[in-house]
């Protein structure tokens, strides 16, 4: 008999990127994360492919993947928290973030991490086909991109820390997120990483997002034929995925591109949560960090 559930270990699926476009050349790419009032300036000027891409299951990758060469690891994570705490910010403060700063702090032997925002996800029945309407959950990001630049990057730590910015970026930074199923194992809408590796710098476009109370930059991504794809295969809620946005180490650039893409046989909604941290390596005391938005 043939199980209901069964491995897909490497998927055809498509994802969306920044169209190659002559537009790009007089306007930045920019999404408001707000409803504008009136018709000053439309929500976003993006424009979309849809491609079709290969995505290979890391379990059965014959390589071993890394944060400073590939731009992504996995690392095994048993929080606290039960799923419901999940739900609960509070707990969240106290308790996972609290681990995760020791994660990423013993992974990027680093001297400072500091979460900046968490992000959780449930898929809604109807997506991606958009209602109009705003969903109660984020959703997972059909458009691949990496969540911040090395400015942005910069410009957060300033936030975060006024009196002693200058000593910290002195020093080597990073931006990691760190990603994990609320519920295991995940078979619907799973998160692909690029192989820094095979991502060719002139893919990756800096873009304005924009908020009510704070503006970052990101980056969007072109696609290449060359850019592989990796997924984990049931990714299981104890199994995190760290990947980075950005390094001042200029050795170390590895820049991990994602997205999420339909897998085909779904069981349930993808429930997950995202973290973006700090990554700082200065040797120097650090105050209390302030807060940097939200
Ligand atoms: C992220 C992200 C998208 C998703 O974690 O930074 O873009 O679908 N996630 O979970
Ligand atoms: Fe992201």
């Amino acid at each position: 008999m043939i199980p209901t559930t069964f491995a897909k270990p490497n998927v055809r699926s498509q994802m969306a990127f920044l169209k190659r476009d002559t537009l790009w050349e007089s306007e930045k790419p920019y999404k408001l994360g707000y409803e504008p009032i009136g018709d000053a300036i439309p929500r976003t000027n993006h424009k979309y492919v849809v491609q079709p891409v290969d995505v290979s299951d890391v379990r059965q990758a014959h390589q071993k993947f890394t944060l400073d060469r590939n731009g992504f690891e996995y690392h095994h994570l048993r929080s606290e928290l039960k799923y419901e705490d999940f739900f609960d910010n509070d707990k969240i403060a106290s308790v996972y973030l609290k681990e995760l700063r020791e994660l990423v702090k013993t992974v990027c032997m680093a001297k400072q991490a500091v979460p900046l925002d968490a992000e959780i996800r449930r898929r809604h029945a109807d997506f991606p086909t958009s209602t109009g309407e705003e969903y109660q959950f984020a959703q997972p990001s059909f458009l691949t991109h990496i969540d911040v630049t090395l400015d942005g990057t910069r410009r957060i730590i300033q936030k975060l820390y006024p009196t002693v910015s200058e000593e910290i970026l002195k020093s080597r930074i990073e931006c990691v997120t760190v990603w994990k199923p609320l519920v295991g194992p995940v078979q619907d809408w799973p998160l692909a990483v690029c192989d820094a590796m095979t991502l060719d710098d002139a893919d990756v476009v800096p873009a304005d997002v924009v908020y009510q109370k704070v503006a970052t930059e990101n980056y969007l991504i072109h696609h290449n034929v060359n850019q592989k794809w990796y997924y984990m295969d049931r990714q299981e809620d104890h199994e995190a995925l760290l990947f980075k946005a950005a390094d001042s180490d200029a050795g170390r650039t590895a820049r991990c591109a994602h997205g999420s893409f339909n897998i085909g046989n779904s069981t349930g909604m993808r429930e997950s949560i995202d973290v973006r941290i700090i990554v700082m390596h200065a040797d120097i005391e650090y105050p209390q960090a302030g807060k940097w938005a939200f």
